[in-house]
């Protein structure tokens, strides 16, 4: 914004009105490269690290030849990237310098008002012209970054109501009451419970959650529902299957309410004469057609193809920076910290699926990102919700190597310590280079209370984060994993259990690694995929 400030006054001074405002539009569609620039800078210079816990670890791989010079089509105005980035491993508390621009004095005084440059009536008329375009074009481009403030308001502070521009909390949204303005908070409240994909519908009557009677349900229904949910053109089945959640109340349908909206056929009910409830899957994932996975990232071993078909490696100009995961044939999950400015902008990632080798991946081909969308909670000192979501430009084709994982249904159940997998081209060592093949290995998750405790990692872990590895040190995920998978095989499905997001080292005693806690996000994920299909 500052610098858009800066640009917009040295323009207005300089350049005719409508090339500012041209180029304030072209401009807002980059991050602001130079801040950036100088943020990264300081991020790598960032001190060594004191003894007391990760606060100033930094010791970000860094690859021999990082950003070569940009492809043509990048934005050229710009100055080129630093010589060396990765995103910080572990949440940085190095000082930010508020980056002050001095801004030039801008001579406002009118030309006009006297001189030899207004002398004529003539050039009198074009000075007032052109002042009344400045004042014009100033107007909209208040008004173009006011609409865009505006619009950011709502993805800050809470959801949508449709396109109304209210917004309210998301822990407003399906809790039977009505706060969106024609109540599009509790009209299509359903969720996927446990598990074996439970359809349950939110009745605002009783306040709770019920799974849907099989009674009069068909596969229409099914895709409608998978498109509210955010699947846009995926539906894999549904199914009637005995209700394992313990209901003892259901949503039925009411199948002469004629040609009506889903939701408005549904009505509570303690009767289900099938007795058996929906279980819906809206896209094929967590399966593998082959596993070989054995065990060797740090600690790991080499994956076989097929073995994690849901890993991406995500490459700025031609370099391995992170790693992704598949949840849809459009949407990929990662890290924020992957997608910090100015990696926000979607045209410097390119992501390769189906792919073990880094030398297979060549600059140039690959799926380019149309969209990338980071939580807007992510806080980059503490790295707490780490979260971000990729879309591609064009949707991928699932193959053996090439799958989805699920996203965590609420109401999954994993042990304390359940063993998890994770997978990455991350360094095999710490401070190492990245890997050339796709690693993997096993790990359990490690409660948050002993996560926390004094001699691990002192509170820093906050429930949208979990720890995952041995406290005993040598298995764990290291730089270059970031944004990667912690996968766990819970009824013969692989879910998304975590995003590598940032650890005190890399397999070291007491310092496991921290993943971004997926299961909080899923319905952060979900809105996303509806709002933005
Ligand atoms: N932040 C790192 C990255 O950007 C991941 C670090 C994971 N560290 C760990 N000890 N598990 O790749």
């Amino acid at each position: 914004m500052k610098w858009a400030q800066l640009w917009w006054g040295l323009c207005v001074a300089g350049g005719s009105a409508s090339d500012c405002l041209q180029g304030l539009l072209e401009l807002s569609k980059y991050p602001a490269l130079p801040d950036a620039v100088g943020k990264i800078r300081m991020a790598l210079n960032s001190g060594p690290s004191p003894d007391v816990g990760p606060y100033y670890e930094n010791h970000g791989y860094q690859p021999e030849n990082f950003y070569p010079p940009l492809p043509p089509g990048a934005p050229s105005a710009y100055p080129a990237y630093p010589d060396v980035y990765y995103p910080s491993p572990v949440p940085q508390y190095a000082p930010r310098v508020v980056t002050h621009v001095s801004t030039p004095v801008v001579h406002l005084q009118p030309k006009c008002s006297s001189g030899p440059v207004c002398s004529s009536r003539s050039k009198k008329v074009l000075c007032l012209t052109f002042a009344l375009g400045a004042v014009l074009a100033g107007a909209a481009a208040t008004a173009v970054l006011l609409w865009k403030f505006m619009e950011s308001q709502c993805s800050v502070s809470g959801i949508e109501c449709g396109s109304s521009g209210t917004c309210i909390s998301p822990s407003h949204w399906c809790d039977g009451i009505s706060h969106c303005p024609s109540g599009e908070d509790e009209n299509r409240c359903v969720r996927l419970y446990g598990p074996s994909f439970i359809l349950q519908v939110y009745s605002s009557q009783r306040k709770s959650w019920h799974p849907v009677c099989r009674d009069a349900w068909n596969d229409n229904y099914g895709r409608a529902v998978c498109r509210d949910m955010g699947y846009t053109s995926s539906f894999y089945s549904s199914q009637g299957v005995v209700d394992d959640t313990g209901a003892t109340s259901f949503m039925r349908l009411n199948s002469s309410a004629g040609n009506v909206d889903f939701y408005k056929k549904l009505y509570h009910s303690d009767f289900c004469s099938s007795k058996t409830v929906v279980a819906l899957r809206c896209i094929d994932c967590g399966v593998t057609t082959q596993n070989s996975i054995q065990n060797r990232i740090v600690g790991g071993n080499s994956a076989a193809p097929g073995d994690w078909p849901w890993q991406v490696s995500l490459h700025v100009q031609g370099v391995h920076v992170c790693g992704g995961s598949i949840v849809t044939a459009e949407w990929i999950v990662t890290a924020a910290h992957c997608v910090e400015a100015p990696l926000s902008n979607p045209r410097y990632w390119t992501a390769f699926a189906g792919i073990l080798q880094q030398s297979y991946m060549f600059y140039g081909s690959g799926y380019k990102i149309e969209k990338v969308i980071s939580h807007p909670s992510y806080d980059s000192k503490t790295k707490n919700n780490d979260i971000a979501l990729m879309k591609l430009q064009v949707p991928l084709t699932f193959t053996d190597k090439i799958r989805p994982v699920c996203l965590p249904n609420p109401g999954l159940k994993l042990e304390p310590t359940q063993p998890c997998w994770i997978s990455g081209w991350g360094s095999t060592y710490e401070k190492g280079k990245t890997s050339v093949v796709l690693n993997a290995a096993m790990v359990t998750l490690i409660e948050p209370l002993s996560c926390n405790s004094r001699s691990v990692y002192n509170n820093l872990i906050t429930p949208a984060m979990v720890c995952a590895g041995y406290l005993e040190g040598n298995i764990d995920s290291c730089q270059g994993d970031s944004g990667g998978p912690l996968v766990t095989l819970k009824s013969s499905v692989w879910w998304l259990i975590g995003v590598t997001s940032w650890g005190s080292g890399c397999a070291k005693p007491n310092r496991p690694g921290v993943y971004g806690n997926v299961t909080v996000f899923t319905d952060w994920i979900y809105r996303q995929m509806r709002a933005n299909s």
